[in-house]
């Protein structure tokens, strides 16, 4: 079904928001509006919500929610220009919490036109913005076997990258790979592992995903100015679903946590350290029931902060 997303681990991240009714929030990933509907639900009539998505089709749903309700409002913009809208609206500083909720929507999931899934048939695009940047089937059509390989290995992990790449190569040869089936079914046949339950085309489909869409330089960008955003004992709460933007949100947590390194042995405050953030909890996992009822969740994992003061 298309235009429905279910959002994942809802409670678990509004309560990990430690919502203030009167405080300012941010939603950098809006999609549908699951998370920032029930958060709205918990603010009062001071409290506001900003939302940024960089799916047009998820700023249309943003744009309608704000007609409806003068305490949200809505950006078409990249969380890597998150500080830059932040300063435009005088929010530096100001922040009671910011929630990502990374990767791709349902909606984007299952609608064939915008070529995200193996499963149906449509035209290899993969864009989150489809108002600019290169297609999949435009960056295939293009990069050399190497890049396509490293892609596959850095952002799949796919342990056959060589192999599947080198069949691309081949088959674009022949034709031009323009359909997510068309790349589906070389990948298929290029790849020997059966992974049970999953599609051998999985791991290379994430992977371009990720590529075509900078998601990992994406969230490093942001999390570069997230502390400049929140205000003290403001939350930073991401939920990921793939190990790779795990390592990166775990790490920059662990390292505004940490601050600055003395050597061994000198005495210094938690003020001298210029540590930033306080891990908040362990990283959390949806629920047995969650994933029954959402198999889509079964990936994800979240990871809780709060600014120091
Ligand atoms: C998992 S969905 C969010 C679902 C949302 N929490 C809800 O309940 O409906 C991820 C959304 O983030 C958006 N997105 C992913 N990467 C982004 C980025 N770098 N900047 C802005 N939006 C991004 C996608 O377009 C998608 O709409």
């Amino acid at each position: 079904m298309t235009g429905i997303h279910t959002p994942v681990l809802l409670e678990e991240s509004l309560n990990a928001l430690a919502i203030d009714p009167d405080g300012i929030y941010v939603d950098g990933t809006f999609g549908r509006g699951g998370h920032a509907r029930a958060l709205l639900a918990r603010l009062g009539a001071a409290g506001s919500l900003l939302g940024l998505d960089r799916d047009p089709q998820a700023v249309a749903a943003g744009a309608s929610l704000a007609r409806r309700d003068p305490r949200f409002a809505m950006e078409h913009a990249s969380i890597s220009r998150l500080a830059e809208v932040a300063r435009r609206r005088g929010l530096c500083g100001r922040v009671n919490g910011l929630l990502l909720d990374l990767g791709v929507s349902s909606p984007q999931l299952d609608e064939p036109d915008r070529g995200f899934s193996f499963s149906t048939d449509g035209p290899l695009d993969m864009r989150m913005d489809p108002s600019g940047g290169r297609t999949a089937a435009q960056w295939l059509a293009q990069a050399r076997e190497e890049e396509i390989a490293r892609v596959l290995r850095d952002y799949g992990e796919e342990r056959y990258a060589k192999r599947i790449a080198r069949a691309i190569v081949r088959a674009r040869g022949e034709r031009p790979i323009v359909t997510t089936y068309a790349l589906a079914q070389i990948v298929a046949a290029a790849n020997p592992s059966r992974e049970p339950g999953r599609h051998p085309a999985t791991r290379t489909f994430q992977a371009i995903r990720i590529h075509i869409n900078r998601e990992l330089e994406e969230l490093r960008t942001c999390l570069a100015g997230v502390c400049e955003l929140l205000t003290a004992g403001g939350r930073l709460v991401v939920i990921s679903f793939h190990s790779l933007e795990n390592r990166i949100v775990k790490r920059f947590i662990r390292n505004e946590a940490r601050g600055d390194r003395f050597p061994r042995g000198v005495p210094v405050t938690e003020k001298e350290t210029n540590a930033r953030l306080r891990v908040v909890g362990r990283p959390v996992r949806p629920s047995v029931s969650e994933v029954a009822a959402n198999p889509r969740a079964r990936s994800a994992l979240m990871r809780v902060a709060e600014r120091l003061a």
